[in-house]
């Protein structure tokens, strides 16, 4: 399923660092903020298709997705646990944090890594399963290595009439990555480092043709724009800042004044 935000406050990122998994099970009724016991939550995550997902990806095996982590079982580096608890406080109910979490977990690992999940899961004191089910629901959460960038390449209505096909295949061409498996799911460059996919309308639609180059949108683009933006991706410069959704000017907002939602 392809993500289609339309807050234009929330457009920066395809998902946002908030709102609530779609995944519902008996733990997250109404006023349960706290962890169920390890029965429970057998009941509440053993039985839906999420937790199925889970049970067969490798490295996770059957007892670890269906139980709630221990803590003290669980190396969770500092830094990743400390973000994760930040997060955690935002939200009254802790499996609001689970997307941010998510991210975070994937920031770190370049893909949602079975003990990454893990890791989040003891944290938050859920299962693996109920974070691998909600990380298998959003196409722009990886449960597979899928490279330490992501290219994001709009091939929807707008950006398909003015080129985005062939920004595709520019972006393709430039990483090294396969752009018939990149127009049906994505593909890894062979370098292993940058993921590019075509994506179904990512919500920019006036910057046709348009990408989302790691969290950030990018556009007009042509092919020498891809070019030089893999070139920076690649070196850890700036990518391509004239082109950033991130210095135009607001709607309604001060002329010439960056969107205060995106910059930065
Ligand atoms: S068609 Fe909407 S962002 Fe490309």
């Amino acid at each position: 399923m392809s993500e289609r935000p339309g807050d234009a406050d929330e457009r920066e990122q395809a998902i946002g660092e908030s709102g609530e998994p779609p995944v519902p099970d008996a733990e997250s009724s109404p006023g349960s903020g706290e962890p169920a016991q390890a029965g429970a939550e057998v009941a509440g995550d053993g039985g839906g298709a999420g937790a199925a997902e889970a049970v067969a990806h490798p490295g996770v095996t059957e007892t670890d997705a269906v139980q709630i982590p221990e803590a003290h079982e669980v190396d969770v580096p500092d830094d990743l646990r400390a973000e994760i608890e930040e997060i955690m406080g935002r939200y009254p109910q802790k499996r609001s944090a689970s997307i941010p979490t998510l991210w975070a977990i994937q920031r770190r690992y370049g893909w949602c890594t079975p003990e990454g999940i893990r890791q989040g899961a003891a944290v938050m004191g859920v299962t693996a399963a109920y974070l691998e089910s909600v990380a298998s629901f959003y196409d722009l959460f990886h449960l597979s290595p899928a490279g330490h960038h992501r290219v994001l390449v709009c091939t929807n209505i707008s950006c398909w009439m003015r080129g985005g096909d062939e920004l595709l295949e520019s972006f393709c061409a430039a990483a090294g990555a396969d752009p018939e498996a990149a127009a049906h799911g994505g593909a890894v460059s062979a370098d292993g480092e940058i993921y590019v996919s075509g994506f179904e309308c990512l919500g920019a639609c006036d910057l046709a043709p348009m990408a989302s180059i790691d969290e950030r949108y990018y556009g007009p683009l042509d092919g020498d724009d891809a070019e030089a933006a893999v070139a920076s991706v690649k070196a850890g410069s700036e990518v391509l800042p004239e082109k950033a959704m991130a210095i135009r000017p607001a709607a309604g907002g001060p002329d010439g004044e960056p969107d205060a939602h995106v910059a930065g």
